[in-house]
């Protein structure tokens, strides 16, 4: 039991005995950062509060899902009384239909889609669904991009665009990953390259558009195009990750800012997370209906899960989705998170720290660097031990930040002038 004088050392010390790292996902455990997690009691609105009682303005919002902060009143409602509905049921409800219907009146591309309760269940079971319906094993990914933790996404480069990956992770056999190529993101003379070769065997192409995983990357405009006639001419099918980009860098998603650019633009197939789900397990993939339709029980592609569309997720997801679709909602969010990103720019200018940083919607990242890097390797180029400095620093002033250098960064609904000049403040202390 939690009692006034537990501090976050004393339960990670706990948890460690009894978890494996304290945690459970790997980049809670600070380990890029040094230093104890806190334990997080409650949220309300852009505040996370931990076990000592601290607060902070929380930049996380769970890895992405909380686009209107925490304990949204209608959001709440909408659970309260789905719970009191009933907790799973195992068959179908109304509400998964109108979630289905809400997210596809956003998202033009899609036909249909499918509800999971996890963004790994979404990208893997999408993954299945280009191969069954392309009939052909290859895929490429980027490095950098992650599309959570299946087999075959686990791999990083082999040596050269004739040699598949290698796996990133031990328990992952190398056969898993010999049809996964793993190419540079931004490369336009890799990418075709890479379809000279494998074109006709390639199932699909996955990518975040807009890359969270490596801090914040945007994929560019002719790399996009470039991508997309690939696919088309090569009968590959693209795959959107839009797990953490979806309704949260426009309402529309990442790929409605790419068919603003390159006209009649869509992805093939496209994924979902996070925000759809409001901060409860919820997760989906989709794209046209003939693609759709190979899933089980129409066609031959297998796929299913105990929990998909669960009543209560589907209920906090709408809820979440009616509140930022109302007029004016992502404009003032883009702007809040406009205003944190030049805030903190303008801190580091004054100061002499080098940094760049972008951002879309309710989504940022920021480098110390000169330029703003345009794939993996240059992210990693850039001053880590820096960026750790100021993760603490700005930590020890109230500010949660993510905790590794590699990780976007999430503004709410919630955030208001006074906690983004509030972190802009810290930053300026952090410097100096
Ligand atoms: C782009 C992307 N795809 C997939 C995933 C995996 O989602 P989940 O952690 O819900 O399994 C993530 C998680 O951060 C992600 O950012």
């Amino acid at each position: 039991m939690s009692t006034e004088t537990t501090t976050n050392a004393a339960l990670f010390a706990r948890a460690q005995k009894v978890i494996p790292g304290g945690v459970n996902s790997p980049v809670r455990a600070f380990r890029a950062v040094g230093g104890t997690p806190r334990f997080i009691t409650r949220a309300q609105g852009a505040y996370l509060f931990d076990a000592e009682g601290r607060r902070y303005i929380d930049y996380i919002g769970s890895w992405g899902p909380m686009i209107l902060g925490h304990g949204h009143p209608a959001v709440l409602e909408a659970v309260h009384r789905a719970v009191d509905e009933g907790l799973s049921f195992g068959a179908p409800t109304e509400r998964e239909v109108e979630l289905a219907e809400e997210i596809l009146s956003l998202v033009p591309s899609m036909d249909q889609l499918r509800l999971v309760s996890s963004g790994t269940e979404a990208a893997m079971s999408a993954l299945r669904l280009a191969r069954g319906a392309t009939g052909r094993s290859k895929i490429i990914k980027f490095e950098g991009c992650y599309h959570g933790h299946a087999d075959a996404l686990l791999v990083k480069a082999g040596s050269g665009l004739a040699t598949f990956g290698h796996p990133t992770s031990a328990g992952v056999p190398a056969e898993v990953v010999q049809h996964t190529l793993v190419l540079e993101y931004n490369n336009v003379a890799q990418l075709e390259e890479a379809f000279a070769l494998h074109g006709a065997s390639l199932a699909c192409v996955m990518i975040e558009p807009i890359a969270g995983n490596m801090n914040f990357v945007r994929a560019s405009v002719p790399f996009m195009r470039r991508l997309r006639e690939l696919c088309s001419q090569h009968g590959a099918l693209l795959v959107f990750d839009e797990v953490m980009s979806g309704f949260r860098v426009a309402l529309g998603s990442a790929q409605s800012l790419y068919a603003k650019a390159i006209p009649g633009f869509e992805p093939d197939v496209s994924v979902f997370g996070k925000v759809i789900g409001g901060g409860m397990p919820l997760a989906a993939f989709g794209g046209k209906r003939a693609v759709m339709e190979q899933l089980a029980p129409l066609g031959p592609v297998y796929q299913a899960g105990t929990l998909s569309g669960n009543p209560v997720a589907t209920a906090c997801g709408l809820a979440t989705l009616r509140e930022i679709r109302k007029p004016g909602y992502f404009e003032a969010l883009a702007s809040s998170t406009r205003s944190l990103l030049e805030g903190l720019l303008a801190a580091a200018r004054d100061s002499g720290v080098p940094m760049v940083g972008d951002c879309e919607g309710g989504m940022i990242g920021f480098f110390f660097a000169d330029r703003l890097p345009q794939n993996y390797s240059e992210v990693m180029a850039t001053d880590k031990e820096r960026f750790n400095r100021f993760f603490h620093a700005m930590l020890d002033r109230g500010v949660y930040l993510a905790p590794a250098m590699y990780e976007a960064g999430f503004v709410s609904s919630a955030h208001t002038a006074q906690d983004i000049a509030a972190t802009c403040r810290a930053a300026r202390e952090a410097f100096a």
